[in-house]
């Protein structure tokens, strides 16, 4: 019997992989360098990891968790977070080998200083939408008003968002277009360090930070599968000093997805795919302004997902994105390497007409770009007639297309920047 059912799982594997045509890259985070923790994000504090006094350690297990994956755990954890946050430097401990239930539940602060929230289980999410019948269902797991706030552990947090994908409109047109939960969401919080830690099968988003100063998310892996709609992985809004770094993601949508407010963010290290990619916006939705500025990525590898670097915004909206620098990037078979789409949502016929306002691109620097395009176009700069894109700057690119294992081409339209060293496909920036 069980000789049979391995190869059975793998069929079934790679036929769901086929669909979606890639995997989640095998390495292991431990390949990754050293954690760099860049101090200088979180002024004057002292992280976690140089702290040498004593810990209160709150297991949740003498609050009443059961941990068998059935209980409901919520009023457990509700409990020991009230003492924890009551203490300075308290240690919420999630023990490993157990699964414990919990509702949509909000952590909410400000608490004494030094708190984490150590997982080295497993925390699930009800199965069932039902369970937020009479709740805000924009969340599951709420972190507010927290500062010097740290989560990691190596253990797993599962939102078990199969239900909530069927009733997706993305998945079924026949549905209505409703949103599901952020699985995690951080708000509001100052020096918030996310460490060692899994999220997988979110309800929609894994990991929002809004309106948080001073983020560290590292060797954050996010495995769930690329026909989950909306399931963007590491969501950033109105958030500022952000590192993001030795992380692997595997989603339905962006891995990364930058939006309105966000500025000084740092990006090294990330594998991302399946996925969308790594994506500026949508910004400038509904006649909407949106700023984003002062992004760095340095390293990262895309594979097999349908966007690589991407900046996308809506006609009509107001605002700008400058000051971002991709580098040392690989594409593995991926749709769009590079692109930047002022047209955004034009599928939809309301946006289709000319407008004359935009949000402005300014300033985005590609360095050191290579590897295989899985479309024929590889570069592709779709800027509106009134606000053109500015100052882009392509250098040493080298991006193939992967069913010729040649050439691969550019589209530029209103595109003016300038071109340094070897460049391929060849530039069209004006
Ligand atoms: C996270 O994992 C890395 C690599 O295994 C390890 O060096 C680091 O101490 C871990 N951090 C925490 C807070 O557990
Ligand atoms: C929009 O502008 C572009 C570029 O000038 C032009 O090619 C296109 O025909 C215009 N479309 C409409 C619907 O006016």
């Amino acid at each position: 019997m069980a000789s049979n059912a391995l190869p059975l799982t793998w069929f079934v594997t790679y036929l769901l992989l086929a669909v979606c045509e890639t995997k989640m890259d095998s390495m292991k985070l431990n390949q990754f360098p050293k954690t760099e923790t860049m101090l200088s994000m979180f002024a004057g504090r002292n992280l976690k990891s140089s702290y040498t006094g004593a810990n209160t350690e709150v297991n949740v297990l003498s609050y009443g968790a059961v941990g068998d994956g059935v209980a409901d755990d919520t009023q457990a954890f509700t409990s020991a977070w009230k003492a924890a946050c009551a203490q300075s430097d308290s240690i919420i401990v999630v023990p490993a080998g157990l699964q414990f239930l919990i509702k949509p539940t909000t952590f909410l602060g400000p608490c004494a200083s030094g708190l984490t929230f150590q997982i080295l289980g497993t925390v699930i999410a009800p199965g069932d939408p039902s369970s937020w019948s009479g709740m805000n269902t924009k969340t599951w797991l709420v972190f507010d008003s927290l500062d010097g706030f740290s989560m990691n552990g190596g253990g797993t947090i599962d939102g078990r968002g199969k239900k909530w994908w069927t009733l997706s409109c993305r998945r079924d047109p026949t549905n209505a277009c409703s949103s599901a939960p952020t699985a995690v969401l951080i708000r509001r919080g100052t020096s918030t360090t996310i460490e060692n830690l899994t999220f997988q099968n979110s309800q929609q988003m894994h990991l929002e930070f809004l309106e948080c100063n001073g983020v560290m998310a590292s060797g954050i892996t996010i495995n769930t599968p690329c026909d989950s709609p909306n399931t963007d992985g590491i969501h950033l809004s109105f958030s500022q000093a952000v590192v993001i770094q030795n992380s692997l993601i595997g989603t339905g949508d962006d891995c990364i997805s930058i939006q309105s407010g966000s500025a000084n963010v740092r990006i090294k290290n990330v594998q991302c795919g399946p996925g969308h990619g790594i994506s500026i916006g949508s910004l400038g939705e509904d006649g909407s302004v949106a700023n984003v500025k002062d992004i760095i990525l340095n390293g990262a590898t895309l594979r097999g997902t349908t966007n690589g670097l991407r900046i996308k915004s809506w006609q009509g909206g107001q605002g700008s994105v400058s000051g971002v620098q991709y580098e040392n990037v690989k594409m593995v078979n991926v749709a769009n390497p590079i692109i930047i789409d002022q047209f955004y949502g034009c599928s939809k016929q309301q946006y289709c007409n000319n407008q004359t306002l935009a949000v402005q691109v300014n300033g985005i620097s590609y360095r050191n770009i290579h590897g295989t395009s899985s479309t024929p176009v590889a570069v592709h700069f779709a800027c509106s007639d009134t606000f053109p894109c500015k100052n882009l700057v392509l250098q040493n690119i080298d991006i193939t297309y992967v069913s010729t294992k040649g050439a691969a081409a550019s589209f530029c339209e209103n595109a003016h920047g300038s071109s340094i060293g070897p460049i391929a496909p060849q530039s069209c920036l004006q």
